[in-house]
């Protein structure tokens, strides 16, 4: 997959997306909304090569640093949310991609940069990112999804401090209050990520694609629907070969084939 404000790359059924528009340390604009759109449609087609996915941003100074500010400035109502809708929709696909996205966050994170490191399932960030929701310093709030997945990730109280703000804190920070799972020196995020994403690449394709399932869906549920709801895919397990495969080596004391 070519593309101009995005590099796509593939191996050992990891899929690696890097955002780059250095020049404007990666921000979103529309075409680059379009062309994750349409890499992330290509993505979700392809489970079987594709069992893991990394989003990076180019260079070492920033992951993505906001939606595109020269873009928005001179939007109407109807452009500004034409463009929002976009954004959300491009969320959404990472959030619900079939393979288990990791964000590897390598430098500012910030605006629409922090709502996509949050619509990945998991976040690596080097010792040098920084994270925020700065829109209001813009006379915006945020419009890729900031206010409903932060605080459903780090809590109400420590999302409305960042979103009421607009300040940004360092990756220890991000750390300690959940936003990210770990912090690696930068020249170490890639290889870690890498690792991350090659031990989900090697578990059993589909057992890891019904528990992002269970996990997102649930989340939406009350418990006693979720468990049931967990109860439902459990038993999907078992309706396929994986399951055999499985179980079947561990009790042989050999690595399953999957
Ligand atoms: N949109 C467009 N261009 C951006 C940008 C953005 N979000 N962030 C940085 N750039 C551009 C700058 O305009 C600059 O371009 P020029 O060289 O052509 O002037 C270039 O990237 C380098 O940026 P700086 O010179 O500002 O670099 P710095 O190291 O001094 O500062 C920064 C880095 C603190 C990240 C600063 O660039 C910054 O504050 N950027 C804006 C961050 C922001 O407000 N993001 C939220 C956007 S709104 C949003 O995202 C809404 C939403 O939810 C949908």
């Amino acid at each position: 997959m070519a593309f101009e404000n995005i590099v796509f790359e593939q191996s050992d059924g990891i899929a690696k997306i890097t955002i780059n528009r250095p020049k404007a340390l990666n921000a979103l604009n529309k075409q680059t909304l379009l062309e994750l759109q349409s890499c992330l449609a290509e993505v979700a087609l392809n489970t079987a090569g594709i069992r893991s996915v990394i989003i990076t941003g180019s260079g070492e100074k920033s992951f993505v640093a906001g939606a595109d500010i020269s873009y928005m400035q001179p939007l109407d109502p109807a452009g500004g949310k034409t463009f929002a809708s976009l954004g959300h929709k491009v969320m959404a696909m990472v959030e619900n991609l079939p393979q288990p996205v990791i964000a590897a966050v390598n430098g500012f994170a910030l605006g629409g940069g922090c709502e996509l490191a949050i619509s990945c399932d998991i976040r690596y960030a080097s010792d040098n990112a920084k994270f925020g929701q700065p829109e209001v310093n813009l006379g915006v709030i945020p419009g890729f999804g900031g206010t409903q997945r932060l605080p459903r990730l780090i809590g109400k109280g420590l999302a409305n401090e960042l979103l009421f703000s607009g300040k940004m804190i360092d990756s220890a920070e991000a750390e300690r209050i959940g936003l990210v799972n770990r912090v690696y020196p930068q020249e170490q995020l890639m290889e870690e990520s890498m690792k991350l994403a090659a031990m989900i690449a090697s578990r059993g394709p589909g057992a890891v694609r019904l528990c992002k399932e269970s996990v997102n869906n649930g989340m939406e549920m009350d418990l006693n629907r979720g468990c049931a709801y967990e109860t439902d895919l459990f038993a999907l397990c078992f309706a396929d070969e994986e399951q055999q495969e499985g179980m079947s080596a561990f009790l042989e004391k050999r690595s399953p084939k999957f």
